[in-house]
């Protein structure tokens, strides 16, 4: 059986493909140095899988540490999660996100090499689609212009893993494009655990609903779409993590470099995510509305095509399982993984 390391694999999107790969029957290792999650996910992981996960706390811009990691370990394939994403973040903080993100990037590229590890995915994000690309994107669009260094990073690394793949025509890259990722997993055991005032809509609206936060502000009601509000194609993170396992199975068998966006689709309002939520909920969503967030587009949504037609992946939950989920997770973790 194939032995799969998820670098920043204790993180959101992580946790989640951990469940869908150990039940999908892949072994998982996870290196973390839980710098935006904590170690008390792996036990999460091992709850729902009855399955147990060899974890290492390692910073992945250590290459002697990493490279012991694959010494130790016969690792058939690499998923990069490992990186820092908070917008606002990365403009107040540029150099230590192109630090991180590039730096993990590079170590991993010169272990998988050193080792002979010839397959790799990583976590890309919709943002590379810049200002310029209209709605719905599709991967052959050129990448765009970002408006802050998170994008800039995503950007520089999906180059590097191209420049990569062209120098040695072993190695097999898939880049996954991630939309807007939300909900949890079903049994409210993982989800997502936002450090400080969540940047995000999902969460902010979750915290709202548990009393965290007293009321959401609807960045901007005055953009050309149906109701004035953004819109954006929310994808459940379990049908996100199946996507990956769909992508390891992808990414064994082929050569060169794939692109495959992992959305619906179909793009809903910031109006119709706090509609949604308080219907299936039954709780009341405070909130006013506010200025536009500089950065922000009007949309953002996928062409899913692709994904359907060579991996034979498409997404399977609804708006409202997302909604119900995030909320079974959030009520009873109202501290997330902090007690
Ligand atoms: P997350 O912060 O929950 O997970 C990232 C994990 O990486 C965390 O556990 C963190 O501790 C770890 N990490 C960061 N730097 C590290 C380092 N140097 N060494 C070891 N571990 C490190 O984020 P997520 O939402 O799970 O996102 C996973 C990946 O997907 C990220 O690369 C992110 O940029 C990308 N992505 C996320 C979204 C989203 O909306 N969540 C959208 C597009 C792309
Ligand atoms: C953002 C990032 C994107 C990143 C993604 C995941 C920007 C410009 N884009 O996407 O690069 O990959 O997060 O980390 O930051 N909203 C509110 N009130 C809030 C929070 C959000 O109205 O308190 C609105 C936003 O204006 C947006 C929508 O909700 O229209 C979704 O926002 P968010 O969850 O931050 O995701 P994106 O902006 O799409």
């Amino acid at each position: 059986m194939s032995t799969i390391l998820l670098a920043g694999g204790a993180g959101y999107i992580g946790s989640h493909t951990a469940v869908e790969l150990l039940e999908s029957g892949y072994d998982v290792i996870i290196a973390d140095n839980y710098s935006n999650s904590c170690p008390e996910v792996i036990n999460r992981v091992e709850e729902i899988t009855g399955k147990s996960v060899k974890a290492y706390e390692v910073d992945i811009k250590d290459k002697e540490k990493v490279d012991a990691l694959f010494s130790e370990n016969k690792i058939d394939a690499v998923i990069h999660f490992a990186g820092l994403k908070a917008v606002g973040e990365s403009v107040a903080m540029p150099v230590a996100y192109y630090r991180n993100n590039i730096d993990t990037t590079l170590t991993l590229l010169e272990c998988m090499e050193k080792h002979g590890v010839k397959n790799i995915i990583f976590s890309s994000s919709a943002t590379v689609y810049g200002e310029e690309n209209p709605v719905p994107y599709t991967e052959e669009m050129k990448r765009g212009t970002c408006t802050n260094p998170y994008g800039w990073t995503k950007v520089m690394m999906e180059q590097i893993l191209e420049d990569a793949a062209k120098a040695d025509k072993d190695l097999s890259v898939v880049l996954l494009r991630y939309f807007n990722p939300i909900g949890a997993h079903v049994s409210g055991k993982i989800g997502e655990d936002p450090q400080g005032i969540p940047n995000n809509l999902m969460p902010y609206v979750a915290q709202v609903a548990v009393g965290r936060r007293e009321k959401l502000t609807i960045f901007g009601r005055d953009y050309d779409t149906p109701d004035g509000t953004c819109r954006r194609d929310y994808i459940h993170v379990t049908d996100l993590a199946k996507g990956h396992v769909k992508a390891i199975d992808y990414v064994f068998g082929a050569k060169g470099v794939e692109i495959f966006n992992l959305g619906t689709g179909t793009p809903y309002s910031v109006t119709e995510i706090v509609e949604t939520f308080e219907n299936v909920n039954n709780i009341k969503i405070n909130h006013v509305y506010g200025e536009r967030r500089p950065g922000d587009l009007a949309e953002s949504y996928a062409n899913a095509d692709k994904a359907l037609k060579v991996l034979g992946w498409k997404t399977e939950k609804t708006l409202a399982d997302m909604c119900r989920d995030t909320w079974n997770w959030q009520k009873n973790n109202p501290n997330g993984y902090r007690k």
